[in-house]
């Protein structure tokens, strides 16, 4: 089945799509991407990442090659060339990357007169794993080495790259960030720890990626009158956690269980973790039908 990509204006089969070797995205990993996931090929929170998408630019300084509506109509193309490969469910995400594009000369500063090199393409988000459901994940605690710029949704990903490698090496699914003593992130998700009884996680700053999918898991905590805290997780919560939970796009909402191989709580998914996945899992079939965004 062909895998149908989006570059600089075309759809063409994979295999034909190529880049000039000047790209500052390949020599400098100067640029920004999103991930949107989409459900019975409905986008999920559509203006929430074209927002992002658009503070990303700005933190780069590169102007927006696209309007929302033709975003959105790439998108839509996407999920419609790309059909067959996916499910009887038909969900998939949209990965999109613009850089600063080809430049003549290999120059740290800005190029003048290039133009951004603007890539997209539609996966198949696989169907959860129900070995997560019964045993959660592990994942392993970190030291956050990355820049003071991780609100920028950068394609520059070798320091995350590198912290999931230790992660793996491990064993563990994820690595989550520790920085001054205090929990940021994971390498690709927020983090939600629960403590007595209450969702904690934290505030939103340059340090952490402003994630989608954390801003509504809160909604839906709000929702469904939960007790959540947006407030600084010193690593002693963490360790003392009774349920910790990773967040993303493609991965969703994930139990960890063992954290630098010791149990979290019970050592198995938590109460709360059941109750926010029903919640998410609706929302997904709401979005299906075209009854949320
Ligand atoms: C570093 C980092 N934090 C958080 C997230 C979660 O963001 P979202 O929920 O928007 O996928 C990601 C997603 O890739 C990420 O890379």
């Amino acid at each position: 089945m062909q895998n149908t990509v989006y570059l600089n204006g075309s759809f063409l089969p994979i295999e034909d799509a190529c880049i000039p070797v000047t790209d500052r995205g390949f020599l400098f990993g100067d640029g920004v991407y999103e991930v949107i996931p989409a459900y019975g090929g409905r986008l999920l929170r559509l203006s929430h990442h074209l927002q992002r998408l658009q503070s990303s630019l700005d933190g780069i300084r590169l102007a927006n090659p696209l309007s929302d509506a033709a975003w959105e109509e790439v998108f839509l193309q996407l999920l419609q060339r790309n059909r067959e490969r996916a499910g009887p469910e038909n969900d998939q995400s949209i990965y999109l990357q613009v850089t600063r594009g080809p430049a003549p000369k290999r120059d740290h500063s800005f190029p003048e007169h290039v133009t951004p090199t603007v890539y997209a393409t539609a996966n198949p988000i696989p169907a959860v794993d129900p070995e997560i459901a019964t045993r959660g994940i592990a994942a392993v605690t970190l030291e956050d080495i990355r820049w003071q710029w991780c609100d920028i949704k950068a394609i520059t990903l070798l320091a995350n790259v590198l912290m999931r490698q230790r992660a793996a090496d491990q064993d563990a699914a994820e690595a989550l960030l520790i920085r001054d003593g205090l929990m940021i992130e994971g390498s690709s998700s927020n983090v939600f720890v629960i403590r007595d009884g209450v969702m904690q996680t934290p505030p939103k700053s340059q340090l952490m990626l402003p994630g989608i999918t954390r801003d509504l898991v809160l909604e839906l905590a709000r929702a469904h009158k939960l007790p959540y805290r947006e407030c600084d997780i010193p690593e002693a919560t963490l360790r003392d956690a009774e349920e910790i939970w990773i967040t993303s796009s493609t991965r969703e909402i994930v139990p960890v269980t063992r954290l630098d191989a010791a149990p979290v709580g019970a050592g198995v998914p938590g109460p709360l973790w059941q109750v926010m996945t029903e919640h998410y899992r609706h929302y997904k079939t709401a979005v299906r039908s075209g009854n949320a965004g």
